[in-house]
């Protein structure tokens, strides 16, 4: 306890970023350290497991020390340890997990394993102060695109998933095509503004009639193929056209999905979590189909947006505090179910 506040330690390295972050009472970070890997993994096009996980555990001691030190706190006074067990990178996972044991064993501390994408939602409650559940969720990121109904602190239910690629894979794949480089979701935010969204009118993939579920494959070999015969007739592309145009057939189908869930299962609540979740033109319009619904709309600020350890520990002290506590005996899960 601090002040007489409950102290969270959290800790995430489910994909490149390791962190360590030290809360009060669940929703008021002191310290968020995060040791991004980017760098490392830009050379490759992507993140690679093997690599990943050697660089979490080279930084994971000094991201913990940094994170105590920042928050101005000592092991004694942490109340409980959470830690992402699943879904990620197995080797990435099991670092985290090892040293959160670790000090849970050698401190005496509660362990509290949180689902990562919970974790992301959560993200939401550091920023907004009032927010509190019921709601509808959209989690978008380089690993997840899920809309998921939160009912509680400690309830959700997925209603759709991506059946193929995650939005930001899409992204990712789509700049590379492009020639734009790793992480490719923000490169496209940034060059999309600059060309016309209707210049190239990429499928639409909605699936079924009524289906919360998404399917990205097709539109990064849509992209390609545009390319590749653009090219074939001497035709020069626009980057920034396609960028723009691969993008708005991406968020249309988002934006109609996550809306049309809320307004189906009478949410006036959507919040957004996960690194796409930072897209200006998502936000953008998420901001105007939400206004026209009547709905209010909830995102985190762009560094809450990505992987960080307070979205960990925020989700960990609900569970925390329902009373659901983990034993040593906790192993990573890298496709654990919500
Ligand atoms: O949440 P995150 O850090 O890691 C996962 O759990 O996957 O998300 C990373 C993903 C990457 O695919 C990255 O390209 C994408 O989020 N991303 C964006 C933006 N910023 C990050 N995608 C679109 N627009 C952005 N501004
Ligand atoms: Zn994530």
């Amino acid at each position: 306890m601090k002040d007489g506040k409950l102290v969270t330690m959290a800790i995430e390295s489910s994909c490149d970023e390791t962190s360590v972050a030290i809360l009060l009472e669940g929703r008021q970070v002191l310290s968020n350290i995060i040791a991004s890997q980017i760098k490392v993994h830009q050379v490759f096009g992507g993140v690679v497991p093997e690599i990943a996980s050697r660089h979490h555990l080279d930084n994971i001691n000094r991201v913990t020390e940094e994170a105590l030190k920042e928050a101005g706190v000592t092991m004694e006074e942490v109340d409980m340890i959470g830690v992402t067990y699943g879904p990620g990178l197995v080797g990435a996972l099991l670092i985290g997990l090892a040293t959160a044991k670790a000090f849970a064993l050698a401190a005496g501390k509660p362990l509290v394993g949180v689902h990562h994408i919970q974790g992301h939602i959560s993200a939401n409650y550091i920023e907004h102060k009032e927010l509190e559940p019921p709601f509808m969720a959209l989690v978008i990121s380089g690993g997840h695109t899920n809309i998921v109904e939160v009912t509680g602190y400690n309830q959700c239910r997925v209603l759709g998933q991506t059946r193929d690629d995650a939005a930001g894979e899409a992204y990712d794949k789509v700049a590379r095509v492009l020639g734009l480089g790793y992480p490719g979701g923000p490169k496209i935010d940034k060059i999309a503004r600059e060309g016309d969204p209707h210049a190239v009118e990429f499928k639409r993939v909605f699936l079924e009639k009524d289906s919360l579920d998404f399917s990205f494959s097709g539109i990064k070999t849509g992209v390609l193929n545009y390319v590749n015969s653009e090219k074939q007739a001497g035709r020069e592309i626009c980057v920034a056209d396609v960028a723009a145009s691969f993008q708005q057939a991406v968020l249309d189908v988002i934006v109609a999905k996550t809306v049309g869930a809320a307004t189906r299962m009478k949410k006036d609540k959507i919040v957004m979590a996960g690194g796409v979740a930072s897209n200006s033109r998502l936000r953008a319009m998420m901001e105007e189909a939400c206004k026209k619904e009547g709905i209010a709309l909830y995102y985190p600020s762009p560094v809450l947006c990505t992987d960080n350890a307070a979205m960990i520990g925020c989700a960990a002290y609900y569970k925390f505090k329902a009373g659901q506590t983990d034993g040593l005996d906790l192993d990573a899960v890298p496709h654990l179910p919500l």
